[in-house]
């Protein structure tokens, strides 16, 4: 991955690079974009990704894996979380976490997170797009949810290096995948799965309560005890409290 990658100064949003791209003509897998500035930097939930210009990575990777089906896109998220947090874990160690499904943490605050957006052919992920916001060196935050790497270690970092960490990761773990590792894949993101086995509090429409993330089901529902009871979640169904 990486073999291409085209460097911008600013752009809308590097995930909508990569779509207009592939809409042009074909391009190789691995493709990667990354710009110092977006204005129309997008986050899930139609939230915006606000990242001060020249200070963090924001960058996005063309992959095309067309073996996997759409109801098993939650892979691209287990190895692209898995692949994030085996780059800054030398760096950052034991308390960065991934939260499912598409959230980096260090202790209770957020450090990244990504946007996967992929199109179909048939049943099958044609072209997936996997956007990466990660913060490096901004020290202030509108929200106070929010940390960088420098606002936690106190150095300033090369956000090319540690892209091209992730690079390396996200190719490592994206073969594995192909090669069939997904148990073993898997068995490594709940180990590092925030609130994993941990009493947390949730919210179900309207309704909260007090459980613990127990695993994660083969398609990618977020599987957490309550009392006796193991729900299963989609993404827009539970919130953190
Ligand atoms: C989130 O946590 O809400 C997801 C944030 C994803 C942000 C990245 S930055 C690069 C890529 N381009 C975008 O417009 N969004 C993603």
């Amino acid at each position: 991955l990486g073999k291409k990658v085209l460097f911008l100064s600013h752009c809308h949003s590097t995930n909508d690079m990569a779509a207009d791209l592939l809409k042009e003509k074909l391009q190789i897998e691995g493709t990667t974009i990354i710009t110092q500035d977006q204005s129309n930097g997008r986050g899930q939930r139609g939230n915006s990704w606000e990242s001060e210009p020249g200070k963090n990575a924001t960058f996005s990777v063309i992959l095309k894996p067309t073996a996997i089906s759409a109801q098993n896109q939650f892979q691209l998220h287990l190895i692209t979380t898995l692949a994030i947090h085996g780059a800054l874990f030398p760096i950052l160690g034991k308390e960065l976490k991934i939260k499912w499904p598409n959230d980096i943490y260090y202790r209770n605050r957020k450090l990244g997170g990504i946007l996967i957006e992929n199109t179909l052919k048939g049943s099958r992920i044609e072209n997936s797009i996997v956007g990466i916001g990660i913060n490096l060196n901004q020290t202030h935050f509108s929200n106070l949810h929010a940390t960088s790497m420098i606002d936690i270690t106190g150095e300033e970092l090369e956000i090319n290096d540690i892209i091209e960490q992730i690079l390396i990761q996200l190719e490592k773990k994206y073969l594995e995948l192909k090669g069939g590792q997904l148990k073993t894949l898997k068995t490594q993101y709940l180990r590092r799965l925030y609130l994993f086995d941990q009493v947390g509090k949730y919210e179900t429409g309207g309704r909260m309560f007090e459980g613990k993330i127990v695993g994660i089901s083969p398609s990618g529902l977020l599987q957490i005890q309550e009392n006796e009871m193991i729900h299963e979640f989609a993404f827009k169904e539970v919130a953190y409290k």
